[in-house]
């Protein structure tokens, strides 16, 4: 079925799922079957075995693919697994330029797993997309960045930073995790992979760990493809099935987390405890702009500086209610936590710091419950601090 004029709501429910021509099952059957029957040897009809191709997860592949523009996806058993997968293209002596604010285990990834293996990595802030022209060498055989970034939520210029990596043949893969394809289409805007931790707002409920990697280019299908089985970081078909129920309501889920997260950030910043607000759905965010250009909506993520350092955050995270106090983001439900602490405490302080973790610091993943109860609960968490000055 010809998808791609089709709006992002309804491919959300449709994409990669066609009818069940056995039961007319309007649910993608859940195979759990780990190998399938050939008629002759070696001449296996659509399956062969689970690690390979599976149709539910086949299914969920085709879905993100056409969700996210691209010709091929590959789901993967963590977004880390996809990570790891998209990296083991490199070879000892290659360079990889990297965003300097990604996800801890990102870092973790390249510094602690990539690096001993010989591959070396310049992290860099790509605000000004000149700077990543400057960072390449002639080792260089990847650039790499989020955006928005974790937890700093700056904006980087997809476009112009496509430009400087065609113009060097290049792969540019972008993890798109904290905006979802609704919000944002790295590949339209010239990224040559796009990469998702569908534990987040792709499955949207908090209740798998998974991961995908989207790309229109044949020749990296073809690589990702050979490196999805050989190293076989795949996901279960129950996952897979998990993952497209939860992809249904895609459309609608953001809409609400872009809603809640613009009125909490709004009045965040006028609110006396706090120091400073990160949302680029705020006039005063540096890259709001270009937010405005490159993506559809801001997204359901805000970090905020309160009053008091880390100890005003251990406070606040502490006493909010509604609010789990949790890693991960993306899901219905709001979550709130300390990256200095939790999600980034893999990367060294000095490291953290001059990106911004500063101690102070909380993330929030503003969920889809009522807007006033989530403003109560971090009203009432707020007004347990100093004034925002003395931190
Ligand atoms: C932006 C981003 N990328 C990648 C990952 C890793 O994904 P996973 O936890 O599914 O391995 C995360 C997890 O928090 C993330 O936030």
């Amino acid at each position: 079925m010809a998808h791609r004029s089709l709006s992002m709501d309804t491919l959300a429910i449709h994409a990669g799922q066609e009818p069940d021509p056995q039961h007319a099952a309007v649910m993608e059957p859940i195979v759990l079957a780990s190998t399938f029957g050939q008629p002759e040897p070696g001449k296996p009809l659509r399956y062969e075995y689970s690690r390979s191709g599976n149709p539910t997860r086949h299914a969920l592949e085709r879905c993100l693919a056409e969700l996210e523009g691209g010709s091929d996806g590959f789901a993967f058993s963590s977004g880390s697994g996809a990570a790891l997968t998209m990296l083991s293209l490199l070879r000892p002596g290659d360079h990889v330029v990297c965003g300097d604010d990604v996800y801890g285990g990102t870092f973790r990834l390249l510094d602690k797993v990539l690096k001993p293996m010989g591959v070396s990595i310049s992290f860099l802030d790509m605000r000004q997309p000149a700077r990543v022209a400057e960072a390449c060498t002639p080792a260089t055989r990847l650039i790499w960045l989020e955006t928005p970034t974790n937890p700093m939520l700056k904006v980087f210029d997809i476009a112009a930073i496509a430009a400087i990596a065609q113009e060097r043949r290049l792969p540019l893969v972008v993890d798109n995790t904290f905006a979802s394809p609704y919000l944002q289409n790295p590949l339209a805007l010239g990224a040559s992979v796009v990469m998702h931790s569908t534990t987040k707002y792709i499955n949207g409920h908090s209740d798998v760990v998974g991961g995908a990697l989207i790309t229109k280019d044949p020749a990296l299908a073809e690589q990702l493809r050979f490196y999805q089985n050989a190293l076989g970081a795949v996901p279960s078909p129950f996952d897979c099935y998990l993952v497209l129920r939860g992809l249904k309501t895609l459309a609608v889920r953001m809409r609400q987390h872009v809603t809640n997260a613009q009125q909490i950030a709004e009045r965040l910043e006028q609110h006396p405890r706090v120091q400073r607000v990160h949302y680029p759905g705020l006039k005063s965010h540096p890259d709001h702009e270009l937010c405005g250009r490159q993506m559809r909506g801001p997204g359901g993520m805000i970090s905020v500086v309160v009053g008091g350092g880390e100890a005003g955050a251990k406070r606040f995270l502490s006493a909010l209610r509604l609010f789990t106090l949790a890693e991960s983001l993306g899901g219905v439900e709001s979550l709130a936590e300390h990256p200095a602490i939790m999600t980034h405490a893999s990367i060294p302080r000095a490291q953290r710091e001059a990106v911004g973790i500063e101690d102070g610091l909380v993330r929030l993943s503003v969920g889809v419950e009522g807007l006033e109860d989530l403003w109560d609960d971090l009203e009432r968490a707020l007004a347990l601090l100093g004034p925002a000055q003395s931190g």
